[in-house]
């Protein structure tokens, strides 16, 4: 099988797990991409992360330190990119420029401007763009979108969409916290944001606002971030940082088939935390265990509560393609068991496969360039309808005509 010969771009504690993930592919009977070499501003972390490929993978990338040093790799034909969410505009476009492919994190960029940047550097060079969203992977919402698709509970006309905790303590990263960095609600939002739109469709209006709930946020004693890859960083950060960043985002959704949405994304509660995702339909409902988990659905539907394997009598159209399948055991799973690691390992597997195969035959991502677009147009909807004191639509966000809050973003990012 012809093979992809990549450079992942970012060794943090996302390049570590993406990592992961292509050992996971290579394991599998699919592999279709190579590690020709990793980069990172810092030396030390890709010195490191080439440490790690040899053990997984059995070979040592190459080193770089800069983008522009990719241009003496050997038969390098794409990038992934990993780095923080702030520097992707800059990083993809220069990757684009280099005619690179590109596999790049979510969120495209932290604004529409940086977003429109990266979308046009792939159309102008021919060149695949793909979004890295992994949680509408997870094979519990791919049967969840089958089954709201297939009718199982009639017409879909209210989502719930709740995650609530986080406390006090700096969420994963300090740059988490710094509007001009990032926001944890942009960077881990942006995923809800996706999942929303994924089960129900295009969202066109957004009422809400963010908020900075905790001002301070401090060092936890124990800062491993998911999966425990950041442990090695989390030492020299800061005892606390002064938050600039929301940690919290409050709104009220349309969507365009006309059912409504409810969003509650915060991150700086303290005491009792939860999470909700559940679509009410004219004939029943759907809950979902959370993302990565495994544990079934909740469908309730003519008065019975289905939790098992009666529930893909009703979704007739879910079938998974056969990486996904040879992954979690089948075409057609319901449910799945698996320490989180390797659950998560499994799905960054696929993006690379579906990265590499678009690169390979010229198929289309998934999630292209435009569909991360409007993930963080509803993101950004919310910030600047709490600016503006109205409802905003998407559109208007992803036209650039409704700006106030992303503008401050913009000029930092030297994007205007
Ligand atoms: N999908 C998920 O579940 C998930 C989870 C965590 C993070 N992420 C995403 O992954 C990305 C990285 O997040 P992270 O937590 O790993 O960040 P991080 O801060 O741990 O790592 C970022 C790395 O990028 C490097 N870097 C920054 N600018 C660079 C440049 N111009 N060239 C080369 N290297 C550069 C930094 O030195 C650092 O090593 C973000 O977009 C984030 O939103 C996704």
């Amino acid at each position: 099988m012809d093979v992809v010969p990549i450079a992942i771009i970012g060794c943090g504690g996302m390049g570590r797990r993406h990592l992961r993930g292509l050992a996971t592919l290579q394991a599998s009977d699919f592999n279709n991409v190579s590690l020709a070499a990793v980069c990172d501003l810092q030396r030390p972390n890709a010195e490191d992360l080439a440490d790690e490929a040899e053990q997984l993978l059995g070979t040592r990338p190459q080193v770089c330190e800069r983008i522009a040093d990719l241009a003496a790799v050997d038969g390098l034909r794409g990038c992934d990119i990993t780095t923080d969410a702030g520097s992707h505009h800059r990083v993809a476009v220069q990757c684009l420029e280099a005619g690179l492919h590109v596999q790049i994190e979510k969120p495209l960029s932290l604004t529409i401007r940086g977003c429109d940047a990266i979308i046009a550097a792939a159309r102008e060079r021919g060149l695949v763009l793909s979004v890295a969203e992994n949680y509408r992977r997870d094979p519990i919402n791919r049967l969840a979108r089958a089954l709201l698709a297939d009718g199982a509970i009639g017409t879909p006309q209210f989502m719930l969409e709740v995650g609530i905790g986080g406390g006090k303590q700096i969420a994963i990263t300090p740059w988490r916290h710094h509007k001009l960095t990032g926001t944890i609600v942009t960077d881990a939002g942006i995923h809800n944001a996706d999942i929303m739109m994924y089960y129900l469709g295009d969202v066109v209006t957004a009422y809400g606002e963010g908020r900075i709930t905790q001002p301070i946020r401090y060092r936890a004693a124990e800062a491993g971030g998911p999966g425990g890859f950041y442990a090695k960083w989390a030492e020299d950060f800061p005892e606390q940082v002064e938050a600039t960043g929301e940690d919290a985002l409050f709104g009220s959704l349309h969507f365009a088939s006309g059912a409504l949405g409810t969003w509650i994304a915060h991150r700086g509660a303290i005491g009792h935390s939860q999470g909700q995702r559940t679509v009410y339909g004219s004939n029943g409902s759907l809950s979902s265990p959370g993302d990565r988990q495994g544990a079934p659905l909740t469908v309730y539907v003519d008065g019975r509560t289905i939790t098992d394997g009666a529930m893909l009598d009703l979704a007739p159209s879910y079938r998974l393609p056969p990486l996904e399948a040879a992954l979690f055991g089948g075409e057609r799973v319901w449910r799945y068991d698996g320490p989180f690691n390797e659950i998560d390992w499994k799905i960054l597997a696929q993006e690379y496969h579906e990265f590499a195969t678009c690169v390979l035959t010229g198929a289309r991502p998934e999630v292209t360039g435009e569909v991360g677009r409007r993930t963080v147009a509803l993101v950004n909807a919310l910030f600047e309808s709490g600016l503006a004191g109205r409802a905003v639509t998407l559109d208007e966000v992803e036209a650039g005509a409704v700006d106030a809050y992303q503008r401050e973003i913009d000029e930092h990012l030297g994007l205007v």
